[in-house]
């Protein structure tokens, strides 16, 4: 029943960034640190290491800088920073990136609630960005959140989604990453959007960021697996989500992901019993229990790790 999905998958793990972004504590450098440098034994080919934001809009990940200086990077895997506008870009620059983010929405009210512009505005914001990112010799990818549905505004239009991805593909973006901010969708939603967003993109140009807020994003997944989409993002343990968007506790959860793709017989190169390990070592610094079904099943079972 499932022959025609993608042999093999790309999981872009984003725990570092939008895991520990919606978190009350604020995680010491140095177990942000450890936890990537977890992930990056696990086999990800990219980690989403922080945000090069205002300070005072993500207090939780204002030492960018010294995680930078202090993961050790793998040879061959990606560890790209969000970055909102040209000043950001020249801190993610000294601090050594190669790869960053940017990020829009499809909504006007959540743009303005994120970070405080228009669609238009952010677009002028990421110009320089982009060609920064061009002299440097980096690469950038986009996002567009709120792409299934809005905190502020409620429906978004899916003409709205192709139109910002349109402009993201235009300014030179690799990959464009689609939002569901807020964890609203439904498989009826990925049918409706995908296919139109393959035609724009290509499939190997497209992501999916998906959050489990209200238990659909597996489902999710799936449907946009039998539509062709290669590439998904995730945060192990579960955890995050972005503090503009009330309620959207949960990014999906990396393990939870990693268990439906090997059981569908996908390759992803990613060795699931080191992500729970890492997920493991996340919940101990955060103090509590990560949301993810997998972890939690096969925690119960290993004991105590890591
Ligand atoms: N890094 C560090 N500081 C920054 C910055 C950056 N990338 N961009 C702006 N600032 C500083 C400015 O220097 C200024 O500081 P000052 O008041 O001490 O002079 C202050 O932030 C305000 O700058 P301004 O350009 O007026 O920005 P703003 O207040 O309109 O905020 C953003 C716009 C984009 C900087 C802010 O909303 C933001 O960082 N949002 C990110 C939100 C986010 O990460 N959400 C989660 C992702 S889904
Ligand atoms: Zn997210």
């Amino acid at each position: 029943m499932f022959e025609s999905i993608p042999r093999r998958v790309r999981v872009v793990e984003v725990g570092p960034r939008d895991g520990l972004q919606n978190e009350k504590a604020i995680v010491p450098t140095a177990e942000k640190i450890a936890f990537i440098d977890l992930l990056s034994a696990a086999g990800f080919g990219v980690i989403e290491a922080t945000s090069f934001v205002s300070p005072r809009a993500i207090p939780q990940l204002a030492d960018a800088a010294e995680v930078m200086a202090g993961i050790t990077r793998r040879e061959g895997v990606d560890y790209p920073v969000l970055v909102p506008n040209e000043k950001g870009m020249r801190r993610a620059i000294d601090a050594g990136a190669r790869v960053v983010a940017v990020f829009t929405a499809a909504s006007e009210a959540f743009t303005r609630a994120n970070i405080n512009m228009t669609i238009d505005e952010s677009f002028a914001a990421f110009r320089p960005v982009v060609a920064l990112a061009g002299e440097h010799g980096m690469r950038a990818r986009g996002y567009v959140s709120t792409a299934f549905g809005c905190p502020y505004q409620g429906a978004v239009a899916p003409e709205a989604v192709l139109d910002v991805t349109g402009r993201l593909l235009d300014l030179g973006v690799y990959e464009v990453s689609i939002g569901d901010t807020i964890g609203v969708a439904t498989p009826d939603q990925i049918a409706a959007l995908v296919p139109r967003l393959i035609a724009l993109a290509g499939a190997d140009r497209l992501a999916l960021h998906l959050h489990d807020t209200r238990g659909t994003a597996l489902a999710n997944v799936l449907a946009a697996l039998q539509l062709g989409v290669g590439t998904f993002d995730s945060a192990a343990g579960g955890v995050g989500g972005c503090p503009f968007a009330p309620g959207a506790a949960g990014n999906l959860a990396t393990e939870d992901l990693l268990y439906m793709l090997r059981g569908l017989g996908v390759e992803t190169g990613i060795d699931l019993d080191a992500v729970v390990r890492a997920g493991a070592f996340l919940g101990k610094a955060l103090g509590r229990a990560l949301p993810s079904k997998y972890a939690q099943a096969a925690l119960a079972t290993m004991g105590d790790a890591p």
